[in-house]
């Protein structure tokens, strides 16, 4: 996975340390960013060792750990874990992925925890995502159509149709790829970024809807779509194996199309 260091890892203190009870033959250690806006302290990193004998198998198992028996005071978000709700994505050894997909013994060492990169920070790992959400409810991300609604019949779509949609419907808007992504770091108030492009391309692609065209007329924008420079991080970052940069070529294709 490509590494995405944080520019905070330069001016983030060290903080505390918690040791694991003497004797505890398998231990590991987790350096996890906190940050408390309501204390008015600057960030610093927090060190836990967890004994790995009675710890799950995944990164979220080893936060949880920590927060039921060593600090309860980390605040982190998860709900499924089991990779299907976004909510647990966060920059773990230096990559953006889910706690709770990310099996521990795929990190040699000591393991480093931080929030997505370039979001600002409401807690420890919990980022604000505010805008991320605001980008994807402005692609309209729903079916438009001219026919009326019917109650008794089902909106028909081919075989073929419907597979249009492999690789883009899976996604579970956890922001990993956008945030990987420099050319969203740099101007994510006007570029949509790639989780959002997947999604619009989505719909754009979806044979049942029939707003294409002002899809793309809202797109056509020097920075909504055409701030990627195709650098690729989003298809590292991606837990799910989506192509988010993929779907902003077809975009652009379409453009082009449509335009001949
Ligand atoms: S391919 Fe585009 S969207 Fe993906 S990381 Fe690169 S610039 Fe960002
Ligand atoms: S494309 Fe992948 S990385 Fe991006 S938001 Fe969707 S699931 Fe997450
Ligand atoms: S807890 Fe739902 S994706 Fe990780």
């Amino acid at each position: 996975m490509a590494e995405f260091k944080l520019p905070a890892n330069s001016i983030v203190c060290k903080g505390k340390s918690f040791s694991a009870p003497s004797g505890t033959k398998n231990v590991k250690k987790f350096i996890i960013y906190r940050y408390d806006p309501a204390t008015g302290e600057n960030p610093s990193t927090v060190s836990y060792e967890i004994d790995m004998d009675n710890c799950g198998p995944m990164v979220l198992d080893a936060l949880l750990k920590i927060k039921d028996e060593i600090d309860s005071s980390i605040a982190f978000r998860r709900s499924c874990r089991e990779g299907i709700c976004g909510s647990c994505s966060m920059n773990i050894d230096g990559g953006n992925t889910l706690a709770c997909t990310k099996p521990i013994a795929e990190i040699d060492g000591d393991i480093s925890i931080y929030p997505l990169p370039h979001q600002p920070v409401i807690k420890d790992l919990v980022s604000d995502l505010t805008n991320f959400y605001a980008q994807h409810a402005s692609v309209e991300p729903w079916m438009k159509t001219d026919a009326p609604t019917s109650l008794d019949k089902e909106r028909l779509q081919s075989k073929q149709d419907r597979d249009k949609l492999d690789g883009l419907y899976e996604c579970i808007l956890c922001a990993c790829c956008s945030t990987s992504c420099p050319s969203y770091w740099w101007n994510s108030d006007r570029y949509l970024g790639p989780a959002t492009l997947l999604n619009a391309y989505r719909w754009i692609n979806d044979s049942r809807d029939d707003a294409t065209g002002e899809r793309l007329d809202e797109l056509e924008d020097p920075f909504k779509l055409y701030r990627c420079h195709t650098i690729m991080n989003c298809v590292e970052a991606c837990p799910k194996g989506l192509n988010p940069a993929k779907s902003i070529v077809e975009i652009k294709q379409l453009m082009i199309k449509r335009k001949m």
